[in-house]
């Protein structure tokens, strides 16, 4: 039975360690979300899955970590200072700050409407919105400023005095740390074209309408990865993308009726072609990741801005150019809310519902949770905790029912619990249950160790 909502997914992250609202004590702070001891192990494991498929296992992929404050220039070179904007639009009578498009497509679905919003122009948009009196979702009436362009770079100033401050901005996407460090990474690396560059960081947004919990937030993370190519190549490698993507999803455990290419009709101000990945989210089919044909633009922008040299020269051909890019790009937060979303399931069993998310093993926070059937077993059950911790993430729990005990896990996505009964004092076996389907098998702490080995590898 898949009963999931967003509802749902917020209060069991809260109640189980997984996501709290960010500075909660403090009333919170809007579209801020912490990581509990649950979710950042989940997260973590997120992010070294991607790793390990996008720069382990992919042939000459590198990876970088580059600072999210970088010298102003870089955002003046990628188009963000002139174009990284959403147009907004205020509510005269409540002040509510919408975005026009977010208004003209919400309209459009409720009417069934066949409308392509990314094609519409500001004046295209404010027309269509006078003309079908679209009112403001909060208070209903009518009454909108004309559109503005909201840039969504938040601004930050560094200097040592107060009257030579300069602005500079935090990073709005972790791409541009792969492209100033294409000659730093190509010359030390040896790499020959095609090659790749990932990161894994921060990126920071002043999103006009935040929300639905960790889907939309102010600051998150990217998973990001550029692969460098000769034009020309540039489209079967965009397809490969389009297909690695795809299976690194399935893999992860998604459902292939859950996700759907969405090519893009609007295309941003660097791109050739671009498509999302998308997810049916609870709030409905949305954005999990992109996948965009930067063509040359992001590298001859920053050899005009930056006046350094970005050209490729090939090593057998001396031909000279500047590679193409491929850019796949996913949020880790967004990643984690689809993971979290898909997971989740309300199984009912005779006397009770019991919930339990699905997570593939190599992503679950604790691998193993270890459980002395009584009290007086505690003695042998934390021995053999302490042995199974050397291996991989497990928690420990000797209160409550093994039935109560069963469900803590279950709703944290445990993969395996093991029983300590008496029998384990006779011969040293325990019982292995499975989350998924509660069965249970005898087995030595040895084997125990090789068998959950194998299961969380990604
Ligand atoms: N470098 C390309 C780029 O940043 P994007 O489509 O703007 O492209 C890529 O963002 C991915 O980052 C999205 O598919 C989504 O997973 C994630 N993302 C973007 N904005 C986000 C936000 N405000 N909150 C959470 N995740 C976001």
């Amino acid at each position: 039975m898949k009963e999931v909502t967003m509802d749902k997914l917020v209060v069991l992250c809260k109640n189980r360690g997984i996501i709290f609202q960010g500075s909660e004590i403090y009333g919170g702070m809007g579209n801020t979300w912490d990581y509990g001891p649950i979710g950042v192990e989940i997260k973590n494991n997120l992010k070294r899955a991607w790793w390990k498929r996008f720069v382990q296992q992919s042939d000459n992929s590198f990876g970088v970590d580059a600072a999210i404050l970088m010298n102003a220039k870089v955002w003046e070179a990628s188009g963000h200072t002139s174009s990284f904007s959403d147009p907004k639009m205020d509510c005269k009578e409540c002040k509510t700050r919408e975005r026009a498009d977010n208004l003209i497509e919400n309209y459009a679905e409720k009417h069934h409407l066949d409308i392509v919003v990314d094609k519409m122009s500001n004046e295209e948009m404010e027309q269509f919105i006078a003309e079908h009196k679209i009112n403001c979702p909060k208070c209903g009436k009518h009454n909108w400023t004309p559109i503005r362009n909201f840039n969504l770079m938040f601004e930050t100033s560094r200097g040592v005095t107060d009257e030579n401050q300069n602005k500079i901005y935090l990073r709005p996407e972790t791409a541009q740390g792969e492209f100033v460090n294409f000659l730093n990474v190509q010359r030390t690396m040896r790499a020959k074209v095609p090659f790749g560059i990932a990161q894994i960081g921060k990126a920071f947004r002043n999103e006009v309408t935040p929300g639905n919990f960790i889907f939309r937030t102010i600051e998150f993370e990217q998973m990001e990865h550029q692969l460098f190519c000769k034009e020309g190549t540039d489209e079967s490698f965009y397809q490969d993308y389009k297909k690695k993507a795809w299976q690194f999803l399935i893999d992860l455990g998604f459902q292939p009726n859950h996700l759907r290419y969405h090519d893009h009709d609007k295309l941003a101000h660097y791109a050739k072609e671009a498509c999302d990945i998308q997810y049916l989210f609870p709030i409905g089919w949305s954005e999990l990741n992109g996948i965009h044909n930067r063509t040359n633009f992001d590298l001859s922008r920053h050899q005009e801005y930056s006046g350094k040299n970005m050209l490729y020269m090939d090593p057998v051909t001396n031909e000279k150019y500047i590679p193409y890019v491929i850019e796949y790009s996913i949020g880790a937060d967004r990643l984690m809310l689809a993971v979290l979303s898909e997971a989740y399931e309300e199984q009912p069993l005779e006397n009770e519902i019991r919930v339990v998310m699905h997570f593939h093993p190599a992503i679950a926070a604790y691998k193993v949770a270890v459980l002395p059937l009584q009290k007086n077993l505690s003695e042998k059950a934390k021995e053999m905790y302490q042995t199974l911790k050397q291996h991989f993430m497990c928690t420990y729990d000797e209160a409550g029912s093994i039935g109560k005990r069963y469900r803590r896990q279950d709703e944290i996505g445990t993969p395996y619990c093991i029983t300590i009964d008496f029998d384990t004092l006779e011969n040293g076996t325990v019982t292995v249950r499975d989350r998924d389907t509660m069965e249970q098998v005898r087995m030595t702490l040895d084997q125990v160790i090789a068998f959950v080995q194998e299961k969380i590898t990604f």
